[in-house]
């Protein structure tokens, strides 16, 4: 994975009266398998991570992804990226728990019934086979946050972004949700304030006000922000 970001800027509603400038001057070139992205509410962490598969365009500088701009080619990032967001139901679109996860491989041309056995195969995984036939929307909010990454890794991304997707969930769903993430094979960009689940990442970074504040490893910039956070 390569990911550029080159002299980024975003500004929400440019040339309004409501013009509100979230992201300035951004440069980093994203390579490592974990990275994970911390600040303040409201620092820019899901306008930047929106950006990288182009759910967001950068109003200055620009975004790629292994070659791909996102301002041109968001089909073809997206085709190998996966999304999580913090709130499940807003990526859970089908009536029922199997239902969604097959959506993803509605394109792959597999057979139906190869189709069926990866189905159950990743239902068994995250622990909601027995859930398969029941509505989705019924799930606990931790059930649902599993159900909402199986249905995205089912389509085998390479490269997983995460928007806080642990702050809905209680500490054992969050713990729960943790150890997949940390066995995961996919490179990993998670933005969150769960500072525990970036202590064997291999790069974090700080953003304060739409600009990189700290940018290393987690034992460099957790005490950073900390630091940040008193005053
Ligand atoms: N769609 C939007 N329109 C206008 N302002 C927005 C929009 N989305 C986010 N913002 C503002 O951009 C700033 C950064 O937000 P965000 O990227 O969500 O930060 P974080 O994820 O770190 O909390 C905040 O001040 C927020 O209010
Ligand atoms: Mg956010």
């Amino acid at each position: 994975m390569l990911i550029s970001i080159e002299h980024v800027g975003h500004t929400f509603d440019a040339g309004t009266v409501r013009a509100h400038s979230v992201l300035h001057d951004v440069n980093l070139t994203l390579t490592e398998p974990r990275i994970g992205i911390i600040g303040h509410n409201g620092s820019g962490k899901s306008t930047l991570i929106r950006m990288l598969d182009g759910l967001i365009l950068p109003t200055q500088g620009s975004v790629s992804v292994d070659g791909f701009d996102t301002a041109k080619d968001a089909a073809a990032i997206r085709r190998t990226t996966g999304f999580i967001f913090t709130d499940p139901d807003h990526q859970i679109i089908m009536p029922t728990v199997s239902e969604d996860v097959a959506f993803g491989l509605r394109r792959s041309k597999l057979p139906k019934d190869e189709v069926a056995a990866r189905v159950d195969a990743q239902l068994v995984a995250f622990g909601l086979k027995q859930f398969s036939d029941q509505p989705a929307h019924l799930l606990s909010g931790g059930q649902k946050q599993l159900l909402a990454l199986a249905s995205v890794l089912i389509t085998d991304p390479g490269l997983l972004l995460m928007d806080e997707p642990t702050t809905l969930l209680d500490t054992r769903n969050a713990r729960m949700f943790g150890a997949l993430v940390a066995d995961l094979d996919q490179n990993v960009i998670l933005a969150t304030h769960h500072l525990h689940l970036l202590a064997d990442f291999d790069r974090v970074i700080v953003f304060d006000e739409g600009k990189v504040v700290a940018d290393g490893t987690p034992s460099e910039t957790i005490p950073f922000y900390d630091a940040l956070m008193e005053n």
